[in-house]
């Protein structure tokens, strides 16, 4: 049987991407980030996965306002790096797990998730950095990705109670597989960021301190967080955090007496107009 064995969370900025492939992670503003994931690519080494079930947003790079679906599964064998205007970020393709991808998607539709089954995609930031951040500059990545979109960008946006549902259904799917593959599944984007309009630049550390508390010891209380809330106190890109609620639901559940471990945790402000949040849980 599979397993869901950990769950990372980070954030995605671009600009540590373009850090990362223009050689710059020495320098002072960019250092103190990737210090935050020294711990985190030795311990990928450590625990190294099977595969990544990666809880993602596209910014209108694969999807546009012309069609943009709420849940999107990746069930394609390769995904590449997309060119988000600067041609594609260099780092390697990504592998699918077409096969694991298919009985997800059979076992959470059945579970009253409408997913949207993309077979074809292109992956941008939003996957990419947190790939790099938690892997490195390898010329291969380490293990299969299977890609999952969710809408953040055009409202409405799923609630972070549907996005924690959907985590315990994509847990039972992964543990209804019937092979033996460590399974991480990563939450990412956030943390508070707004990069438009007259609060731009907006960053509130309370609202992330308290949001990584929760994670913790009472994810609960974080799905009752509502749309309006994370748009007025982590601005309106901090919507993106709502993801990490997919992966945390797809943990050990704190009230059926088992809290997951906290390996890691950082927090950082700023990286280009974000607070960088990240985060590693281990099932027991
Ligand atoms: C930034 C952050 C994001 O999440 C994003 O998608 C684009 C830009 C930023 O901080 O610049
Ligand atoms: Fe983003």
């Amino acid at each position: 049987m599979a397993k869901i064995t950990a769950s990372v969370y980070t954030s995605h900025v671009p600009a540590i991407g373009a850090a990362l492939d223009l050689g710059k992670t020495a320098e002072p503003y960019w250092k103190t980030v990737f210090d935050g994931y020294e711990f985190s690519k030795q311990w990928e080494k450590d625990n190294k996965p099977d595969v990544v079930f990666l809880v993602f947003n596209d910014h209108a790079t694969a999807f546009s306002l012309d069609m943009i679906p709420t849940f999107a599964i990746g069930t394609a064998a390769e995904f590449m790096p997309a060119d988000e205007g600067w041609g594609p970020r260099p780092v390697p393709k990504v592998i699918g797990h077409p096969e694991l991808a298919a009985h997800i998607a059979q076992s959470v539709i059945q579970s009253d998730f409408d997913l949207t089954i993309v077979n074809k995609m292109d992956v941008d930031h939003g996957l990419t950095v947190p790939m790099s951040l938690m892997f490195g500059q390898p010329k291969e990545w380490p293990c299969p990705v299977i890609p999952f979109a969710v809408n953040v960008v055009q409202y409405p946006v799923p609630s972070g109670q549907r996005c924690f549902m959907l985590g315990k259904a994509i847990r039972k799917a992964v543990e209804s597989y019937d092979q033996p593959l460590k399974v991480q599944i990563w939450g990412t984007g956030g943390m508070s960021h707004q990069l438009q309009g007259p609060r731009a630049g907006l960053i509130n550390k309370d609202f992330d301190k308290k949001f990584l508390d929760g994670m913790v010891s009472d994810p609960e209380s974080l799905t009752r967080i509502q749309h309006i809330d994370y748009i007025r106190e982590a601005g309106s890109e901090g919507i993106e955090t709502v993801m990490w609620l997919i992966a945390r639901g797809a943990m050990d559940d704190v009230n059926g007496g088992k809290a997951p471990t906290m390996r890691h945790r950082f927090y950082h402000v700023p990286a280009s107009n974000t607070a960088v949040g990240h985060m590693i849980l281990e099932n027991n």
